[in-house]
């Protein structure tokens, strides 16, 4: 760690004028009078090197306050790529667009896991160890059925998936390459079973098993719609496609909410599926993954194209209590790309399944949103949940089903970021400061004299 240069230093000064750069930050502490050169590497200085700033020896020296981590990288990463002002985002450098055009999800969760697109042999090799763990333990099932009929599926499915460190116990070996590699067909490979497994227990209906000879897509679209009393079932494949396509649009997305917290609970070494569980959890709640519902549930609510205009103004007068659910990100500030390959894939679905009436109330929100001031200032735009709800739905999924199909195809981005985790010698046991402002030391009152 750098020690703190001369009070008096103009380094900055210096450098400007010799027309030298150097990849450093000076910072002069006004309390002090002291300057620090702190290093700049990738576009980012480290914040344990401001706790060399200090008004004295024992002070414990300057921390970066950032709730929400606005501001704040956590990790090194060589998987997801987003320019939010751009609109840009890359798997392992490849543009989101070839991906969904070119590849099945199957290709793409190798690509995020192995970082190379696979092989055909490697492809061959992938799609069978993911098929040929598909299959959940029976006690899993009797699990799924003593849930009430109207449990949430998401809450259903965290807790099944949680379940599932006990059935596997060989998770616990996280710094065994080949059995992370196990766990990963398992977690991947059962996902999509435990999600059709928890939407035939709340319509009361029997479990359709994995079939090995369907696709990824295909065998959920089976185990979701399929009945034993039909057995014809035949998942339609451009509805196939489209599922195949959100799956890749939803695999990974960097840093987020739920990955962070897959990193978090990795880094204590926990077991995958426990990980798994909790970044699951994350992504339920509605600014998150659980937005998908709510865009559903706000849609039926507005019910015609005609009350849109009163419902913005609600949102508009709402400041931020009421929110424009499906709009607005994080990062992204121009435009979703995610969102952009939904709406145009929504027509082809709408094709097969008929029009989703809702979709004109959807394009009469984004109309109106995309001209108005309290949006446009905002930068708010349609986000990756605002379209794929109505695909859901038009395909017969039911609204409280909808966080689960993201759930499904997240899980190869968690897993893969969670082995980057894992592989990451600088990374730790994630432990955030705080800055504290309760009370100072006090004297226990006895009951009796409060
Ligand atoms: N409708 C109305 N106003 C909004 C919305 C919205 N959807 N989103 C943000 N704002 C306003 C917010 O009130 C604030 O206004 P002001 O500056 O006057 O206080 C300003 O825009 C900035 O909002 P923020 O909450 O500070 O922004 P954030 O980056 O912390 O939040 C977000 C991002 C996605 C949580 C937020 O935009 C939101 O709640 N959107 C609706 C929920 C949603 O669609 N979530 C899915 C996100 S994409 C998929 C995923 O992450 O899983």
């Amino acid at each position: 760690m750098p020690a703190p240069t001369a009070p008096t230093a103009t380094a900055e000064k210096t450098a400007a004028s010799t027309g030298q750069r150097r990849d450093a930050l000076t910072i002069t502490d006004q309390r002090t009078g002291q300057t620090y050169e702190i290093p700049i590497s990738n576009g980012t200085v480290r914040a344990i090197d401001l706790r060399q700033i200090k008004t004295e020896p024992t002070d414990f020296g300057l921390m970066a306050y950032d709730p929400a981590y606005m501001n704040t990288a956590s990790c090194k990463s060589r998987i997801t790529f987003i320019d939010g002002d751009k609109g840009i985002l890359r798997y392992r450098g490849y543009p989101i667009e070839q991906l969904a055009e070119k590849c099945s999800y199957l290709e793409v969760s190798y690509l995020l896991l192995y970082g190379e697109l696979p092989t055909r042999k490697q492809y061959e090799e992938w799609v069978h160890n993911i098929t040929y763990h598909t299959m959940v333990h029976e006690s899993l099932k009797k699990l799924m059925d003593t849930f009430n009929y109207d449990a949430h599926p998401m809450g259903m499915l965290i807790s099944t998936v949680a379940a599932m460190s006990t059935f596997y116990p060989d998770g616990h070996n996280i710094h065994d390459p080949l059995s992370r590699a196990k766990q990963t067909y398992r977690l991947i490979a059962k996902m999509p079973t435990l999600a059709a497994f928890a939407y035939k227990h709340s319509m009361g209906m029997p479990y359709v098993y994995p079939d090995n000879d369907l696709s990824y897509a295909e065998n959920f679209l089976n185990m979701l719609f399929g009945m034993p009393a039909a057995r014809g079932y035949r998942p339609n494949a451009t509805l196939v496609k489209a599922l195949d396509v959100l799956f890749i649009l939803h695999a990974d997305h960097e840093q987020n909410c739920g990955t962070s917290v897959m990193r978090g609970i990795g880094s204590s070494h926990a077991d995958p599926y426990s990980a798994v569980a909790g970044a699951a959890a994350a992504l339920y709640g509605p600014l998150h993954g659980g937005a998908n519902e709510e865009v559903l549930k706000m849609l039926a609510e507005i019910g015609s194209v005609s009350k849109v205009p009163a419902f913005i103004q609600e949102v508009k007068l709402g400041k931020g209590e009421k929110r424009l659910m499906g709009f607005g990100h994080r990062v992204y500030k121009n435009f979703d790309p995610r969102a952009t390959i939904i709406k145009r894939m929504a027509e082809e679905v709408f094709a097969v399944t008929g029009r989703n009436p809702l979709l004109d109330i959807a394009l009469e929100l984004e109309r109106i949103a995309l001209q108005d001031d309290y949006f446009v200032k905002r930068k708010l735009y349609p986000n990756v949940d605002f379209y794929s709800g109505l695909i859901y739905q038009a395909i017969g999924i039911p609204t409280a089903a909808f966080t689960v199909l993201f759930a499904i195809p997240r899980t190869s981005g968690w897993i893969a970021q969670w082995q980057e985790l894992l592989e990451d010698p600088e990374q730790k046991i994630a432990r955030p400061r705080q800055v504290y402002l309760g009370p100072g030391e006090r004297n226990f009152v006895p009951m009796e004299g409060r």
